[in-house]
């Protein structure tokens, strides 16, 4: 079983940039592979759940090449030869792995087809909930099965069905089941159309225009007309910035440290970090390079003594994915942490609220769990213990994080997982680790041409 092991750093002064965005990927691989054409995709996440995406869709029909890879990991540049809508039955269930982003597209894909087929996962994403997509997409007419030991959760075995457009008001704010309603609506005659409670990630909404898919957005409802084709087209995926917020914390809790991520998505739908860290005190500035289509450019960060905050309600959806790491920013800073109206957390692929309370508490913090969140009253040393990740990657990458602050050695167990969204962290947790500052330092060594 592999591990990290980590001590206390002193400084940290580096440029570098992180892995392709997990959200565009899984997009890039299901869009791609029902366009008319062959697209391009480069800086594709060659991590084990968008691969699975990658694979579905070479089970359904569309192949694709890879140009570059991360060897042992997966494709970084690709070609994929979409199937102008027209996907075949697969040979076999289709593995999603860890992945619950990939699970729910796949089942919006697969709701309206004209075959059966089959969508199973690991053991954390066999007890997640899918009653969030099999209702809306049950109402659309589709017929699918929950298979799993625990009642509404995968397999999920999808019967062919004929849908129709429906107007669904989504009960949680989640961009998973906003996607997989939009990926049906694709299949069924006439306007589907999604209500979001909160504002979610609007990755699909752009991927589906840069595809020249239309969707139309008044207030907080996005609908999208069925029968449209996607235009193949060539698309590069930025940095992600979940997987920067890990470097970002351990630059906003180091006082005199300097970081420059490079070429990092800097969609609004996901930046809530970054106001958050400013709140807490770190000083950032983003430098926008491109704005059309998905933002992207480079985040500066200096560290600075950090204060605690409020996580605002509407931040939720937006930062979601950053909690566990935030939770670290707040051990480390002086004053209280507000973090509530996060329940979701508690359906990922761990329960984030008990690991991230029962870990950070093992570490000395002063931390309290509530059913929707947590309160911190940062400021107490953090000691190194033996900590396990549960199989959640980022949970093992957060207190990686916390291991740089903590007195003596932090030892993570498990963290195999990672690779789920992050190949190469160990890569460039051991160049942080070891100062050094260059963005060769922190090139994945294994990336070769094919
Ligand atoms: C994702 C949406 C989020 C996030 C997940 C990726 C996506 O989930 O937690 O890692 O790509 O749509 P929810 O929108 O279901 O909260």
């Amino acid at each position: 079983m592999s591990e990290f092991r980590v001590k206390a750093i002193t400084k940290l002064h580096a440029e570098f940039s992180v892995p392709g965005d997990k959200s565009m990927s899984h997009r890039a691989a299901i869009l791609g592979g029902l366009s008319n054409g062959t697209c391009t995709i480069r800086n594709f996440l060659p991590s084990e759940d968008c691969v699975n995406t990658l694979n579905a869709m070479q089970a359904l029909g569309a192949r694709h090449e890879v140009l570059d890879e991360l060897s042992g990991y997966g494709p970084i540049h690709l070609c994929i030869h979409g199937q102008s809508m027209k996907l075949r039955a697969p040979a076999a269930p289709i593995d999603c792995g860890n992945s619950g982003t990939g699970m729910r597209l796949l089942a919006g894909l697969l709701a309206g087809q004209t075959f059966s087929s089959e969508l199973f996962g690991d053991a954390s994403l066999s007890s997640r909930p899918m009653g969030r997509i099999t209702v809306p997409l049950g109402e659309m007419g589709a017929t699918i099965e929950t298979r799993g030991e625990n009642p509404g959760c995968a397999p999920l075995l999808i019967h062919a069905a004929k849908l129709s457009p429906i107007i669904y008001d989504m009960p949680v704010a989640s961009a998973q089941v906003k996607s997989a309603v939009l990926l049906a609506g694709l299949f069924a005659e006439g306007k589907t159309t999604v209500i979001q409670p909160a504002e979610t990630r609007d990755h699909t909404e752009r991927m589906l225009a840069s595809f020249r898919v239309s969707t139309r957005r008044e207030g907080n409802a996005i609908s999208i007309y069925g029968g449209q084709m996607p235009e193949s087209c060539d698309f590069t995926v930025p940095g992600d910035i979940s997987s920067a917020a890990f470097w970002l914390v351990a630059a906003a809790a180091l006082p005199g440290s300097r970081l420059l991520i490079k070429d990092v998505g800097l969609n609004p739908t996901r930046t809530a970090i970054l106001k958050v860290l400013s709140r807490m005190g770190a000083h950032m500035t983003e430098i926008l390079h491109n704005s059309t289509g998905e933002p992207i450019g480079n985040i500066e960060i200096h560290g600075a003594p950090l204060t605690g905050t409020t996580i605002l309600i509407e931040e939720v959806p937006n930062l979601i994915d950053e909690i566990p790491v935030i939770a670290v920013a707040a051990a480390l800073a002086q004053g209280r942490t507000v973090i509530r109206n996060a329940k979701e957390l508690r359906v990922k692929e761990t329960d984030r609220i008990s690991t991230v309370v029962d870990n950070l508490r093992a570490m000395g913090a002063d931390i309290e769990e509530f059913d929707d969140g947590m309160e911190i009253i940062g400021g107490n040393p953090l000691h190194g213990v033996e900590i396990d990740s549960f199989g959640d990657h980022r949970i093992a990458m957060a207190f990686a994080i916390a291991g740089l602050f903590a007195e003596g050695e932090t030892v993570i167990k498990n963290t195999q997982c990672v690779n789920t969204s992050y190949p190469g962290f160990a890569h460039h947790l051991d160049a942080i680790r070891h100062h050094r500052s260059q963005a060769s330092d922190f090139e994945l060594p294994t990336i070769s041409l094919a």
